[in-house]
């Protein structure tokens, strides 16, 4: 089988696309033929090795596919052979093959695309998980997104509309925006030169509920001022590269509250509840309450073209490898 392995960390020359031994299969776990990868920024997080936490080297990295499954472990009841899923693999997901303990393999849709689906857990499941569960967004709250052309900020004004809120997208290009406005965002602002003040200034909405931070920097400072009496700041991630240190005043001035969210740990250690997420983002599809994010995809052995996408903030939306197995499931 064919698969990418980091051995090294740093730069994408680490990486390489090569053959490999078939991993071997636990008794909890089902091993599936990948279809399709999901890369996110996290990705790039890995190979540079700056991601949270890594298994030691070599290793193949991967957070989430989609595929068949072609073999079962002994104490597997709730799966068989020939199902076709998603699943949240940690490690192991850029390959032909991967065995995932049951806990984190999903049905996929049957209306789902295979590319589609491999695209949805990890995006939509910490949207879901941030502004559902967290936030408990209602309809008519205004939102504002920053960094909302990305894979995460997409997701966000899909589930935020989806509830009936009023979202506002934050991105650095106008086509950027124009993808925010087709995902449904009500309010497009252009953030030139990481200019969000200024921006914001001239901004038809100027006071949110909930501020959906996926960029830290000064976005996450400058973005509270203007945030509503008893507003959220969801702290989700710093695509910047920069954390920011955030003056309580500020909180305490407009008696909101800042709340972080890690999706990865929650829904590792909830596993029915984030089954019964994943359940209810099938359904928001089905009943076409969401569309989801249609990815841009490349070949496996592409992965470097697909990586330098992110990382120099090309892309739009996500990221998906597909391996050559692709073309069985369409
Ligand atoms: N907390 C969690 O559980 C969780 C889960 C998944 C991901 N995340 C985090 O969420 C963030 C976004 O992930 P993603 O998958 O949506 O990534 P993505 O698809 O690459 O989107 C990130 C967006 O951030 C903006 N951006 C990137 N670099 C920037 C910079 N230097 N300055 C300003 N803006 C920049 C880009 O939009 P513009 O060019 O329009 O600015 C880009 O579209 C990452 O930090 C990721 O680690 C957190």
């Amino acid at each position: 089988m064919k698969s990418i392995n980091i051995k090294e960390f740093g730069s994408l020359d680490n990486l390489v696309f090569g053959s490999y031994h078939e991993p071997i299969l636990g008794e909890e776990e089902v091993l599936i033929e990948v279809y399709c990868a999901g890369v996110s920024f996290a990705d790039i997080l890995v190979v540079e090795g700056k991601y949270q936490d890594t298994p030691e080297l070599p290793f193949v990295p991967g957070l989430e596919v989609s595929g068949m499954i072609k073999k079962i472990g002994n104490n597997v009841k709730n799966l068989k052979i020939g199902d076709e899923v998603v699943a949240l693999t940690k490690w192991g997901g850029f390959s032909e093959l991967v065995c995932v303990n049951t806990s984190f393999v999903y049905r996929k849709s049957e209306n789902m695309d295979f590319d589609v689906a491999a695209c949805m857990t990890i995006n939509y499941g910490t949207s879901y998980h941030a502004l559902v569960e967290r936030a408990r967004i209602k309809k008519d709250d205004k939102i504002l997104i920053l960094g909302a052309s990305g894979g995460i900020g997409l997701s966000a004004i899909e589930i935020a509309k989806a509830v009936g809120s009023s979202v506002t997208a934050a991105a650095s290009s106008e086509r950027k925006l124009s993808v925010c406005a087709e995902y449904g965002a009500d309010n497009l602002i252009l953030t030139t030169n990481d200019n969000i003040k200024d921006s914001l200034k001239d901004s038809k909405e100027r006071k949110f509920d909930i501020i959906y931070d996926t960029l830290g920097g000064n976005y996450s400072e400058d973005s509270l001022s203007f945030i509503s009496w008893e507003g959220q700041l969801l702290i989700v991630g710093f695509a910047t590269g920069k954390i920011p240190k955030i003056n309580s005043n500020k909180l305490l001035l407009k008696g909101c509250s800042a709340l972080g969210i890690f999706w990865g740990p929650f829904a590792r250690g909830n596993t029915n509840f984030n089954l019964s997420c994943i359940k209810e983002l099938n359904k928001l599809y089905d009943e076409k309450k969401i569309k989801l994010v249609s990815p841009k995809l490349f070949h496996m052995e592409e992965f470097k073209e697909a990586f330098l996408e992110i990382k120099n903030r090309k892309s739009i939306g996500k990221i998906c490898l597909h391996t050559d197995l692709f073309s069985k499931g369409r």
